[in-house]
């Protein structure tokens, strides 16, 4: 890339609502990272989304110094990047606020996340649940992002942002960037290994359905040994198959080889040969990262300054945004 031709914008953002699965980590995390080198990337931990389902605060507390030592053991350099905690940059909540007038109720009740998590928690459906698109959009907004790169999940967020920006655009002329959302051909949705038809979930209650970024070797061996597949031990893609395809779209993640030199790669052997190379794909691609981790997260004074840099870039942009549509929609300017 040209180095007087302004870089394009990346944002994207994670709850830190537990170590990562693999479907983080191949859905968005690893395109974070792949993005690093072209765009100009901000990238951050989503805490004050995470108290929508009331986290214990001592764990939210360390899972956000967690979840920031993550983002830098994938790779993303805090100097080159812009790295943070959404809660330290106080734009986000601001623009929100103001954004929540300009959404409908009728729109944000359409969202699916809202209606899966308020059917799990029915004794905490809390407005901030109901908000929490606009939330994501002024995450998105403030930083002026071309693109957002996530998993398939949320992409309705998405399009509300691009809704909302377009909607204030309209009435009170260019303020916002709108958002493209990048979303990678495989690992866009990373299944559960247990019951294939569902996403792999941080959340769920059976360990054996989802891979931790942060599990050794033998775990992941053993998990991706006990993954669902079905009785015809035959290793190609098709509708059906949903196990194999689950597995073959983690391969090609880890491996970069595409379905059809998978399928040649394992035609006449079994699954067993597969998962085999399979744990070894995904074991290979986490190991540095496990590392990584563990060497930073034993220096907090290390993280402790690279957060309070990463806000300080984040929040000089954020603001500048913010005081732009403040003056818009008519806030009285000193
Ligand atoms: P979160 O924290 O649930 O997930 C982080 C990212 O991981 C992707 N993802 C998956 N991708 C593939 N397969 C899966 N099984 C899988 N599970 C999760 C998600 O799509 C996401 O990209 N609301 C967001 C966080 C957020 C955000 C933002 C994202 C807050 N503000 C602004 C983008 C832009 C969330 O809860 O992601």
């Amino acid at each position: 890339m040209e180095t007087n031709e302004k870089k394009k914008v990346v944002l994207s953002a994670i709850q830190p609502t537990g170590t990562p699965t693999l479907g983080n980590y191949l859905g968005a995390l690893k395109n974070w990272k792949n993005m690093a080198d072209d765009y100009d990337c901000f990238y951050a931990v989503a805490d004050l989304h995470s108290i929508t389902v009331r986290p214990e605060p001592a764990q939210l507390r360390r899972r956000t110094l967690e979840m920031y030592a993550l983002l830098l053991a994938i790779g993303l350099d805090p100097e080159k990047n812009t790295v943070f905690v959404q809660s330290h940059v106080n734009a986000h909540a601001q623009l929100a606020w103001i954004l929540n007038c300009y959404t409908q109720f009728g729109e944000a009740a359409r969202m699916t996340q809202f209606k899966d998590k308020s059917e799990k928690h029915p004794e905490n459906v809390n407005v901030g649940l109901f908000a929490y698109p606009t939330l994501m959009a002024a995450d998105i907004l403030l930083y002026q992002a071309d693109f957002v790169p996530i998993g398939v999940d949320q992409k309705q967020h998405l399009e509300i942002t691009r809704n909302i920006a377009e909607r204030f655009n309209g009435l009170y002329g260019d303020t916002f960037t709108i958002p493209e959302p990048f979303i990678g051909k495989a690992g866009a949705k990373i299944m559960s290994l247990q019951e294939p038809t569902k996403k792999m979930s941080k959340s769920d209650t059976n360990v054996k359905a989802f891979i931790s970024v942060l599990d050794d070797t033998d775990t992941i061996v053993r998990k991706i040994k006990s993954a669902v597949t079905d009785s015809e031990a035959r290793v190609y893609y098709a509708e059906g198959k949903d196990g194999v395809n689950n597995l073959m779209g983690i391969y090609s993640c880890c491996t970069g080889k595409s379905f059809e030199e998978i399928e040649q790669e394992f035609e006449g052997k079994g699954y067993g040969d597969f998962k085999a190379a399979v744990a070894e794909a995904v074991a290979a691609e986490l190991a540095p990262v496990r590392d990584e981790f563990n060497r930073l997260i034993a220096d907090k004074s290390y993280l402790n300054a690279c957060m309070e840099a990463g806000a300080q870039k984040a929040a000089r942009v954020a603001n500048r945004t913010l005081r732009k549509a403040m003056k818009k929609v008519g806030f009285y300017q000193l």
